[in-house]
């Protein structure tokens, strides 16, 4: 039986993985299917939660009782979250937004030309949504959690970036070529801005994310 712990209060999530278009048919994306995400949405619906998704690029039938608000691109993503996150209790950034995006946008095709070397292709910053959210807290008391994939020194890689960030709660998984991206099962630590350390087994997305509304719900308290 599922506790309404998260009753009365609203929380917003973000899935999926932004897209960055080069010209009408390329993008540069990556390989996050939205699963942690939507889990996410979904267990926190079931404690009692309003829930708002903003989901990039995912191809996941939209959970029973979540707002879906769907976007491409990093920018999309953060004018959605930003506007979600005004009266939210707490925010979740599980999506995985590019750090970077096309200087330029062609509208039409680029094409390829005989004899010539290809192009390079320039890149500049996207914003940093997930410190921006940390750093403006749009009601205070606001519970805001980032995920970091992390290949090595997970730990001391995780600690810096929570710091760096300015969230509450940082969920740290380890990835490598057959780990978490689109699959069902995670395995992850999450640290607290408070020195917390909560180890969560190799499971079903579904477990992390219980544990993440659990560890929120605590800072609710
Ligand atoms: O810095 P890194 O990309 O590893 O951080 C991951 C966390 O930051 C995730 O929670 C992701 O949703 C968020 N993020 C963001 N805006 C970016 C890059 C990452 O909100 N431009």
């Amino acid at each position: 039986v599922t506790e309404p712990d998260l009753a009365g209060r609203h929380v917003v999530v973000s899935a999926g993985g932004t897209r960055e278009p080069l010209d009408p048919v390329r993008f540069l994306g990556n390989r996050s299917s939205g699963k942690q995400g939507y889990a996410l949405a979904r267990t926190a619906a079931a404690r009692g939660a309003r829930v708002t998704l903003i989901a990039a690029n995912t191809a996941l039938p939209d959970p029973a009782g979540v707002d879906v608000v769907r976007v491409g691109t990093a920018v999309e993503l953060r004018e959605a979250v930003l506007r979600a996150a005004a009266g939210a209790d707490a925010v979740v950034m599980a999506a995985a937004v590019a750090d970077f995006r096309p200087a330029v946008y062609a509208a039409g095709k680029i094409k390829k030309k005989d004899d010539q070397d290809p192009e390079p292709i320039a890149l500049v910053r996207n914003p940093d949504i997930l410190a921006e959210v940390a750093a403006g807290r749009a009601r205070p008391g606001q519970v805001v959690v980032g995920f970091a994939a992390e290949t090595d020194d997970v730990l001391a890689n995780g600690r810096a970036k929570l710091k760096r960030k300015g969230c509450d709660l940082l969920v740290v998984n380890e990835v490598g070529e057959r780990k978490t991206f689109g699959a069902e099962e995670n395995e992850a630590v999450v640290l607290g801005a408070d020195g917390s350390e909560t180890p969560v087994p190799h499971g079903p997305k579904e477990a992390l994310a219980e544990t993440v509304w659990d560890l929120v719900a605590d800072r609710f308290r």
